[in-house]
C-alpha cells in the first residue's frame, strides 16, 4: 500500500512537471523571434507589392480584376492607395474587408500605413 502511494505520488510529481512545462515553447518565451514587425523598412519592392501578390492579385490582376481593381503594377496600386480605399478595404471601413477570408495581419496593415504615409513611393 505504502508503494502504491509512493508511486502515485511520483505520478503526481510527474504529472505537475509536464502540465507546468505545456506553455515552455520558442513562441511563448521569445515572442520577438516569431512576431517582430519590420516598420523601419518598408518599401514597395520588398514589403507592399509582395503582400499584395500574396493576399490580393489572385483576385485583383487582370482584366476581369475584382470590383474593376487590379493590384499587380505600382501605378494602378498607388491609384487605389491614394484614394484611401486601399486602407479603407485592409480595415473594412466602409468596404468589404480584404481579403475576403479575413483581415491580413496587424503588422501587415500597419505596414501598409507606413508606406502611404511617406508617400507611396516606388522604392
Ligand atoms: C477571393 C477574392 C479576393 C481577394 C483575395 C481579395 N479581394 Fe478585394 N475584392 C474582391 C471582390 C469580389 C471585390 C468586389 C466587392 C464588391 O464590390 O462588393 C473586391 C473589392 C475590393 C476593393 C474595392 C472595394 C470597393 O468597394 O470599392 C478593394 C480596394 C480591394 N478589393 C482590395 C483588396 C486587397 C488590398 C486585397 C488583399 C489584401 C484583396 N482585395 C483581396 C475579391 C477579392
Amino acid at each position: 500500500m505504502k508503494r502504491l502511494l509512493i508511486s502515485l505520488a511520483c505520478f503526481g510529481v510527474f504529472l505537475i512537471f509536464f502540465v507546468s512545462c505545456y506553455y515552455d515553447n520558442e513562441e511563448a518565451l521569445y515572442p520577438t523571434l516569431t512576431n517582430t514587425c519590420d516598420t523601419t523598412n518598408v518599401t514597395y519592392s520588398v514589403t507592399i507589392a509582395p503582400i499584395l501578390s500574396n493576399n490580393c492579385t489572385v483576385c485583383h490582376s487582370g482584366s476581369a480584376a475584382s470590383g474593376g481593381i487590379s493590384l499587380t503594377s505600382y501605378s494602378s496600386v498607388q491609384t487605389v492607395a491614394s484614394s484611401g480605399l486601399l486602407i479603407n478595404a485592409l480595415t473594412g471601413s466602409g468596404v468589404p474587408i480584404m481579403p475576403i477570408s479575413g483581415a491580413l495581419s496587424a503588422c501587415k496593415v500597419t505596414q501598409v500605413r507606413i508606406w502611404i504615409k511617406a508617400g507611396m513611393l516606388n522604392n
